[in-house]
């Protein structure tokens, strides 16, 4: 069965304590979950050592770093490499969020070099894609989001594209409080299941979990998560308040 997933992004935001606190909070609420019904908290990367002892010993939870580096390791300094994450017994990154392409200039074709040095490393990509609004109101969403997964994620083999997690975020959506419509965001991951098919067959295309980002909340969470082709969400200011957030991962069920 495929994985239903509420993903924490926390960006860069909180201050250690403050992350300590919001994750005992959380887990202190004991959300039951099913097999296939997983948590994972994006976390700063100092943070990332603190997060991963809180949900030790704790099933369907789990911890993901936000970002790493397009090469594999040298003389860049201040960046993170996947096998880092890798070191430290993190499982999860999220690589291609719309604010990293936007502000650090990430193009396709370094996320193509990031997605590569994750799988190697054995991290689980959550891989983000999403229109920017100019391009929903010209209704090219869905060629630009092919061309998004196309340049990226195409050169992989079967066995390794099951293995991602996408999360379709459109722009226009993300921090703005205005989120897609149920129906906008089950067309899109029906469109972005489809453009899997194609390529990889229906019995692939049906294995990769496809989160939808954007101003989910506690109130939206479980109509959106309802879509047959929505399996979670990738979720920014709500998952920094407890009572939002639980609510959230109550939607999975
Ligand atoms: P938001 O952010 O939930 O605050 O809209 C989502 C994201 O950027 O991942």
């Amino acid at each position: 069965m495929r994985k239903k997933i509420a993903a924490a992004n926390w960006k860069m935001n909180l201050r250690y304590e403050q992350g300590e606190v919001l994750l005992d909070r959380i887990l202190g609420q004991h959300i039951d979950l099913a097999n296939h019904q997983q948590v994972v908290f994006a976390v700063p990367f100092p943070y990332l050592g603190m997060a991963k002892s809180k949900v030790a010993n704790r099933n369907n939870y789990t911890i993901a770093a936000q970002n790493c580096h397009d090469k594999a390791s040298g003389a860049y300094t201040g960046e993170v490499s996947a096998e880092m994450i890798q070191s430290i017994g993190v499982g999860y990154v999220v690589l291609g969020h719309s604010e990293r392409r936007e502000y650090f200039h990430e193009t396709n074709e370094m996320l193509a070099s990031k997605i590569d040095l994750a799988i190697s490393n054995g991290l689980t990509p959550i891989f983000c894609c999403g229109e920017a609004l100019s391009i929903r109101e010209a209704d090219k969403q869905n060629s630009f989001v092919e061309t998004q997964l196309k340049e990226s994620l195409f050169h992989l083999d079967s066995e390794n594209i099951a293995k991602l997690i996408i999360a379709y975020e459109p722009i226009w959506a993300i921090g703005t409080g205005k989120t897609a419509t149920s129906t906008q965001a089950q067309d899109m991951h029906k469109h972005i299941r489809s453009v899997f098919a194609a390529k990889y067959g229906h019995e692939v295309a049906n294995q990769i979990s496809i989160l939808y980002g954007g101003s989910v909340n506690g109130k939206n969470a479980e109509e959106l998560f309802n879509q047959p082709d929505v399996d979670g969400g990738l979720v920014g200011g709500a998952s920094l308040k407890v009572d939002e957030f639980s609510l959230i991962i109550k939607a999975l069920r």
